[in-house]
């Protein structure tokens, strides 16, 4: 890898753009490269803007992919190219940050993860809410013990734009404009769930680190963009392992108070956080512990992030199979709603989620007594 690292952004559309930012914070660090997109028009301007036309400018995967000067490939591109973009640049010995969702289907999670161990690529994925330095506290509090056992989490992300159109978002070039490619399913596989909710699904993941998700059921409702295809908001209820239950609540229909994006509910206290606040409360404290942040860059720190990872061997916060589990909890979320039943998780992140046929136990599961049936 040169040093600073050389860095080519496939896709220059609306993240590409937050993400150029992200790597001109490192000046000494990274340099882009290049942009490629199929308007070109695009890449150009991008080139322009955040590099003084100094970076190349491509319109495939495939020609940016190819310069062997780059090392890094970022891929902020539509939903359904991310599993040809990864492979490509993984066998090209690029080093991959690749924006949410990790890929469609979970046959393409499966290919995309046995190239990753072919070629041993470093891959991220671009998870940029765990870099929220409020969910990094809390998570710390759950790992020290003080709120004790979780038994419940909730994630949620949400938001209520009327100028944001997953309808008409993407640019007229790769068949944007009126109906992009967010509104076409087999491209965007999937609605607000696997888009914006992805975030609240790996949040969720995060705050259970290491308790291996077994159970799903998943509501899905159009409460207000009702020229969509499908949902624009998803409620996924989870079951873990160790019997806590999750709950993931994501929109672009509404939005909730404060923006909390998260609450753990333990055996000694809670918590509940957003990007600028953390309370937590032990049940006999009168009040909250209260911890404030400014409004995070979640992207320029995941980036930093994945420059420490791909320069010093920094931990992965985002490995592939992370990635792919939080796949699999909203393929297991559509499963559910749309069979109208809980749905069961296999072990292997890879797995294709099935009808539930027996309830999964866990230490805190309850046998059901007839008499309250009555
Ligand atoms: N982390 C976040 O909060 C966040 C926010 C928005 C988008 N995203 C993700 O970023 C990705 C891109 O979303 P966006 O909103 O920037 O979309 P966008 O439509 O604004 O941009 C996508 C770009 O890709 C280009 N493109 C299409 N086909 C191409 C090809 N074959 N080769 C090269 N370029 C091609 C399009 O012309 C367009 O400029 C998606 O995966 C999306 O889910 C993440």
């Amino acid at each position: 890898m040169s040093s600073p690292l050389r860095v080519g952004i496939l896709g220059a559309g609306g993240i590409a753009n937050v993400h150029a930012r992200g790597w001109n914070a490192y000046p000494e660090r990274t340099t882009i490269a290049a942009f490629s997109d199929v308007a070109t028009d695009r890449a150009q301007t991008m080139s322009h803007l955040h590099t003084a036309g100094s970076a190349k400018v491509y319109d495939s995967i495939d020609a940016v992919v190819g310069d062997a000067e780059i090392d890094v490939i970022d891929i902020c591109l539509p939903h359904h190219l991310h599993t040809d973009a990864v492979i490509k640049a993984a066998k090209a010995g690029k080093a991959i940050l690749c924006e949410k969702p990790l890929c469609t289907t979970l046959g393409d999670g499966i290919l995309i993860r046995d190239t990753l161990n072919e070629t041993g690529a470093v891959f991220m994925g671009a998870h940029n809410n765990l870099f929220t330095p409020a969910l990094l506290e809390a998570r710390r509090l759950i790992e020290s013990g003080i709120i004790g056992t979780p038994f419940m989490y909730r994630s949620i992300e949400t938001f209520q734009s009327r100028s944001f159109d997953p309808w008409t978002s993407g640019s007229a070039a790769a068949g944007g404009g009126q109906k992009g490619w967010r509104a076409n399913l087999t491209q965007a596989g999937g609605g607000e769930l696997l888009d914006t909710g992805y975030h609240g699904t790996y949040r969720l993941l995060s705050m259970a680190a290491g308790d291996r998700p077994v159970e799903v059921t998943g509501f899905l409702s159009r409460f207000l963009l009702s020229h969509l295809p499908t949902e624009d908001t998803g409620h996924v209820i989870v079951r873990f392992e160790s019997g806590a239950v999750g709950q993931i609540i994501t929109s672009w229909a509404f939005d909730v108070v404060e923006g909390r994006q998260f609450e753990v509910e333990a055996e000694f206290g809670a918590l509940a956080g957003s990007q600028t606040y953390l309370k937590h409360q032990l049940y006999k404290w009168p009040q909250a512990a209260e911890m404030t942040f400014p409004v995070p860059a979640t992207f320029t720190l995941e980036i930093g992030h994945f420059i420490e990872m791909v320069q010093n061997g920094a931990p992965n916060p985002a490995p592939i199979d992370d990635t792919i589990r939080t796949l699999q909890v909203i393929k297991a979320a559509y499963l559910s709603a749309q069979i109208g039943a809980t749905v069961s998780l296999p072990e292997d992140p890879t797995g294709t989620p099935v009808a539930r046929t027996a309830a999964f136990n866990t230490p805190f599961s309850v046998e059901v007594p007839d008499e309250v049936l009555l």
